[in-house]
Order: structure tokens, then sequence, then C-alpha cells
């Protein structure tokens, strides 16, 4: 079935083409039409294109209003204050219009999908091997897997990355020390556990630390190591693998308690480039985009000086020869425009990386890589902070592990669930206290702009009460009981029947679920979403205690507050798939 036009679309159409009528040289302005407390409609543009035409705003108003067709979708307009314009819908439309997109059978809604998609590869989910995973992580992890999701369903071709840290000096040091200790990660052909490959990880990479601090022979043998890998020494790299294997174990152990599907083909690491370093190296310095300075090949910048007023490079490869972090990224950006076709190439890292990102995009714009039809855009979040304000960090000052934040999150969150618990199994409740909590946690990241630093506090997460994922999730749960309360009593949309103040508030806000997801995904903005989801449910609230859903007035008005029920149900359903938020039928 195609797309559903929303009625603000619709009106906006109307007005534009009334707009165009009176006043030619206003063809293809923009009425500026929002939602609005005093009408259903508010239009603010007239003023503006009045005063360019050097017309009384007030007559132009009057002018297009009676240019205006009223009937079937706007049942009044009128000219108000120095010359906006008040619109009323009719009823009927509004009925009618979520009719049309409660018959998609896609089950889309009626959104619309791009008719010519772009290409995204997304950057996202990128943890550090033989490394624990943390806030940090969580926050690219849960961003970048919203945004995924509304640009799928917009259409969207996304080819997801995951620019795991594979790669690097430190490597040197665990692959040494695992040679001199072979059995440190074998589990004798016997399946790990997420947190046992967690655990032993992190005992040898403290025990080499520990060899590498106090012993100056082993520390030799290690920085040779480091030579051996980059050479790719078959033994060494096969010791490497190890620990990316056994890190990847863990990782996937935390992506599924966090509800998220990560890929393996999906994972391509800072390892995954070493092929193209070189050759990426030659590029800039053959076109004169890098220079060599003081034995590094560096790329300068008119705009970026350190405190001392000099300028400070992006380093592409240092006077070692080695390369870095740069020269991955660099060559990760040639993969992604000229492999994979990206129009767009999007990183959701973490905002402290901000600068390293514009060196490295302004790099590729005058290697020719980016240009104007190839953009990269940083999705820079901020950073989770503790409730004292300050970055999240334990009592005893370390960085807080990923994994115990979302245990304690599920915890707090089942004792809710058990509490208002009516009939459901211990079984049940487990089950509703991982998807309550690890939604909690999801729901409070993605709720403020990703820009922001935000407080991580479970107590408001799992609050019943307020802009949180709980509230949605009970609002749908209660929903659903209305429905299955109704029995054989099907929802149907009756367009006939006049509407209540809440009905109209409630049906209008449905109606621009499609606005709200090509404006969240446009944006790479999930937080749009939430609040539209949010201001979703308190309508539907208020909906639901001014209009009686199983006792209202007639048997047709049943079946339309059922309909009216049954939508929203539906668009909190899939508003919350889209932040990656499940929504149980009970709670
Ligand atoms: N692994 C890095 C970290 O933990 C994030 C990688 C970001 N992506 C990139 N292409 N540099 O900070």
């Amino acid at each position: 079935m195609a797309s559903v036009t929303s009625l603000s679309d619709n009106v906006q159409q109307h007005l534009a083409s009334a707009l165009s009528a009176t006043l030619p040289e206003a063809a293809g302005a923009d009425p500026l039409l929002r939602r609005s407390d005093r009408a259903d409609f508010q239009a603010n543009g007239i003023l503006a294109l009045a005063k360019k035409a050097k017309a009384n705003p007030r007559e132009l108003a009057e002018q297009v209003v009676s240019r205006v067709v009223t009937g079937d979708v706007i049942q009044d307009v009128e000219v108000s204050g120095p010359g906006f314009l008040n619109l009323t819908i009719a009823d009927k439309a509004i009925t009618g219009n979520l009719a049309a997109r409660y018959a998609d059978e896609t089950g889309r809604l009626g959104v619309p999908s791009a008719e010519r998609p772009g290409t995204t590869v997304i950057d996202y989910a990128q943890p550090n091997v033989a490394k624990e995973m943390h806030v940090g992580h969580l926050r690219s992890a849960v961003i970048g897997d919203s945004v995924v999701q509304l640009l799928e369903f917009t259409g969207e071709n996304v080819v997801r990355r995951h620019h795991i840290g594979d790669w690097g000096t430190q490597f040197g040091m665990l692959i040494q020390y695992l040679d001199e200790h072979p059995h440190e990660l074998d589990h004798g052909g016997a399946e790990v556990s997420g947190e046992e490959a967690m655990s032993n990880l992190d005992r040898l990479y403290k025990a080499a630390r520990k060899k590498f601090d106090s012993d100056e022979e082993f520390k030799t043998r290690a920085r040779r190591r480091v030579v051996d890998l980059q050479a790719g020494d078959p033994h060494t790299l096969a010791m490497w693998q190890k620990f990316v294997d056994e890190s990847k174990i863990y990782f996937f152990s935390v992506f599924e308690k966090l509800d998220m599907e990560i890929r393996d083909a999906d994972i391509v690491g800072e390892s995954g480039y070493n092929d193209m370093l070189a050759e990426t190296c030659r590029l800039l310095e053959e076109s004169g985009v890098a220079v060599r300075s003081e034995g590094a090949l560096c790329v300068f910048f008119d705009d970026i000086k350190g405190p001392d007023g000099n300028p400070v490079p992006l380093i592409v490869q240092k006077s070692d020869g080695g390369y870095g972090y740069a020269a991955t990224d660099l060559s990760a950006i040639r993969d992604r425009v000229f492999n994979l076709k990206a129009d767009t190439l999007l990183y959701v890292v973490d905002a402290r990386q901000a600068l390293h990102f514009r060196m490295v995009f302004e790099t590729a714009r005058r290697a020719g890589w980016l240009n104007d039809d190839v953009t990269a855009v940083q999705l820079a979040f901020g950073t989770v902070l503790g409730k004292d304000g300050k970055p999240f960090k334990t009592r005893e000052g370390e960085t807080v592990r990923l994994v115990d934040l979302l245990d304690e999150a599920v915890e707090r969150a089942s004792a809710v669930v058990r509490e208002k618990a009516q009939d459901l199994s211990e079984e049940e409740i487990a089950e509703r206290g991982a998807q309550v909590g690890i939604g909690a946690v999801k729901y409070a990241d993605l709720s403020t702009s990703a820009n922001r630093d935000y407080k991580f506090d479970l107590d408001q997460m799992v609050s019943l009460n307020g802009d949180t994922s709980v509230y949605l999730q009970y609002a749908y749960a209660r929903i659903r009981s209305i429905l299955r309360k109704a029995g054989e009593v099907r929802p149907a949309a009756r367009p006939e029947l006049a509407l209540h103040a809440a009905e109209r508030a409630l049906g209008l806000h449905l109606d621009s679920f499609a606005e709200t997801v090509r404006e969240a995904a446009a944006e790479y903005a999930p937080h749009k979403m939430t609040a539209y989801l949010y201001q979703l449910a308190s309508l539907y609230t208020s909906f639901y205690d001014k209009c009686p859903v199983l006792k209202a007035g007639s048997p047709e008005q049943v079946e339309n507050r059922l309909f009216l029920c049954d939508v929203t149900a539906r668009t909190l359903h899939q508003g919350m798939a889209l932040l990656g938020i499940r929504t149980p039928e009970k709670l």
C-alpha cells in the first residue's frame, strides 16, 4: 500500500497553492505551518512574505483565506492577529486519515519510504579488544542502533561498521606474555561465557602489565613483538587472533544483554585496514596533502593550534614508520567511499574525539575522497555523569563496568515489575524485568540530545511517572489489555462521528508520526522520537481519562475509540522499536 500523506502535509499544500495564487512571487514559499493551542494548526509565514512584497499582512492573509478550499480536510480558516492563519481540521479528516494509516498492511503506518535512497555507512558500537566495556561504549551502541533503525525505516541503505580497537602497541605486551604463559587463555575447548572471557582477559592484561613495568628484558621482548605483529609474522598473528576471539565472546554477551543485534560480518576493526595504510600515506604525500615534518608524515591546518600557538598537525605516519589511529580512519574512509559506495559516513563517537574527526574529515576532503556529494558527520555524544554531576566513576574512582550497570538496571526494573504484576509468572517477571530495565537505560540515553551530557540515575530511569520508557511500556500494555477486554468487539474507524477535544488532540498527534520519523532520521536525533512518544502517551492518558472506551455512548463510538486505542498502541510499538526498546504485551 502507498504511503499516507499526513494532514499537516496536506494542509501545507492547500495553503501553498492559495498563497501562490494570491501572490505569484510567493510560489514555493513556506507558509510555516505549526500545531497550535489556539486552533489545530497556525501558519505564520504570511507576515514575512507580506513584508517582502511590501503588502499589508492582514490584507494578504484575508486574500489567502478567501482562496483556501474548505470542506473535506480544512473545516475552517481565519485570520488572527497581525496576519496569522488559524486552521481547524474536520473531524472526519482526522479519523479518515488515521484509518488509511491503519489499513497499511505493511505495518508501516503509512510512513513513506525513500524513492531514491542513499547509502549511509554508520560507525558505532566500537569497543576495544582486551578491555572492559564502559558507559561510553553504551552510548555509541544505543544511539547508533537507534539511528540504524530510523534510517532503515525511511528506506536508506545502511551499512554497519563496528570499528573495534583491535590493533596497537599494547598487543605486543599481551602476545609476548601469552606466549610465555601459553595456557592462560585456554578453556580446554569448553564454551565460555562472556563474563568468563572478560575475566580471563582482565587477569592476563594485569599480569602482562605488571611484568612489562617491572622486567626490562620482558619489555624489550614485548616491543619486538609489536614489530613482528605489524610485519605479519604468522605465529604472532595467531596469538593476536586469540585475543580478538576471546574479546568478541565478551562483546557479544554484552550486546545480547543490551538486546541488540550485532553481526560478526559488520565488525571490521582497526586491523581490517592494515593493507591500505601504506597506500593511504602514499596518496596523501604525493598529492601534497601531507608533508614530512621531523620524519613524521603530517597534515597541517591553519585554524588548529595548540596552547602554545604552534599548529597541531594530524600525524598520519610516525617518524618510526608506525601508523596510528588517523591512518586507520583515513583508510576506512577510502574503503567506505570507494568500495562500499557510501554517500554519507556517520560516526557515533564521543565528543572528546571531535578534533580528531575534524582533522580526519578535512584531510579526506583535501584528498578529494570527501566532497559535496559524499559527506562525513560525527554524531558526537556527551559524557555520562554520576548523580553528583561528575563523570561517572565507582566509589573507588574507577570507571564503571557497563555490565554491572546493566545488571543493576534489570534488578531494579524487576522489582518494579514484580510490585505491579498481577498475573505474571516468575519467568515472565524475569523476562519483563530485563525488557523494562534495558529499555530504561536506552531511553534515558536517547531522550536527551546526544551532544549533551546526562546523569545516570537509575531511580529516575525506572520511575513509573515521567518521561521514562517504563511509563511508555505501561501505557502500551494498558491499551493492549483494553483491546483484549473488548473481546468480540473489534476496533473500527467511524469517520462520521464527531470527536471529543481529547480525541482530536490524540488523533492529530498520531497523524504526525511520519514527520517525526522523517525529522529524527534526517537529523540523527532519536530524542525527537522519545519526545514524540512521551507526548503520545500523555495525550492517550488524557483521552482515556475523558473518554470512556468500552462504556462509550454507542456501539459505533466504542469501535471508534478502540480504533484510536489500537492506532496509538501500534504507533507506540513501532516508535519504541525504532529506539531499540521492547513493548511487552502485559506488564
Ligand atoms: N574504539 C574507539 C574508542 O573506544 C572508538 C572508535 C571510533 N570509530 C572510529 N572510526 N575511530 O574510543
